[in-house]
């Protein structure tokens, strides 16, 4: 385990937007538009996901299904194997853990992380309701992640990592959190190029999955920097052009590394 973080106003301002959307099933952010699909305008929770393909949702109640905050589907991404490890980053309503369940299937495990209760009420319910038993859901921060070292055979996040504001401390944590020969898969919002200390300071942007985007270049920096190998960033679409003074800079993209074996 590693050392409590201090919490900052960053996280508790992200807490409070994502208490929101889990009281209301609320969709939201970079996620929608990346996709095409209902950004959060308030109104009746659309009943589709953008993200995964209907046979990954088979069997899993509509509004669980439904209930998305991601950019893009990092569960495939991981290409799961039964019997694996899986730690999900910001697990929100908890639907990647449930679909990596049954991929990695009743010899392996999955541990959802989120700093939201209200998130992880929601998650812990719908857990309920598909009675899984190979899935855990634990309170905690990217940063200082609620696991031993070495614990996971990889790592995934849907659209979490741009909402910290200490990505390198994050990137360290995971690495610290795989066993070596681990990997990661994740689906972010990146940016091209630095974005404006106005739009870093609007809470409201930062909090919809826009403004704490790092630059494609640097993110890959500071995974390397924390030991990672192999890192492959592939953009899959723009994520705010609705957004005035944020058009075109932003990207939904797949990442992948991994943590070598030595
Ligand atoms: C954009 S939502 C994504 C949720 C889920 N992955 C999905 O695709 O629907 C971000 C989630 O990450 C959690 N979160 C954000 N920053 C976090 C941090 N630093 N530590 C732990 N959880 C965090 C939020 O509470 C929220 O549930």
């Amino acid at each position: 385990m590693s050392n409590p973080i201090a919490i900052t106003d960053s996280h508790t301002s992200v807490r409070e937007f994502y208490a929101e959307r889990a009281k209301n099933s609320d969709r939201c952010c970079a996620t929608g538009a990346a996709a095409g699909a209902d950004s959060n305008t308030g109104g009746d929770a659309p009943s589709t996901n953008p993200f995964y393909a209907a046979e990954l949702l088979d069997g899993i109640p509509e509004d669980v299904a439904a209930f998305t905050l991601g950019c893009g589907d990092a569960v495939s991404l991981a290409q799961l194997q039964p019997g694996e490890t899986v730690i999900d980053l910001g697990s929100g309503g908890g639907l990647e853990c449930f679909i990596a369940s049954r991929q990695v299937g009743a010899k392996g495990k999955v541990i959802g992380v989120d700093m939201t209760p209200e998130m992880l009420a929601k998650a812990w319910a719908n857990a309920a309701r598909l009675k899984t038993t190979n899935v855990d859901f634990r309170y905690g921060f990217l940063e200082s992640l609620p696991v031993a070292d070495g614990t996971a055979d990889v790592i995934i996040s849907n659209c979490v990592i741009n909402l910290s504001p200490d990505k390198p401390q994050v990137f360290r944590e995971m690495f610290r959190a795989l066993k070596p020969g681990g990997r990661i898969a994740v689906s972010d919002v990146v940016a091209d190029g630095e974005l404006s200390e106005e739009a870093k300071r609007d809470m409201t942007l930062w909090g919809g999955c826009y403004s704490g985007a790092l630059d494609m270049g640097v993110y890959a920096q500071q995974l390397r920097e924390a030991g990672f190998v192999d890192v492959k960033i592939e953009p899959k679409g723009a994520a705010a052009d609705h957004i005035p003074g944020l058009q075109g800079k932003l990207f939904s993209v797949a990442i992948t590394a991994r943590r070598s074996l030595h």
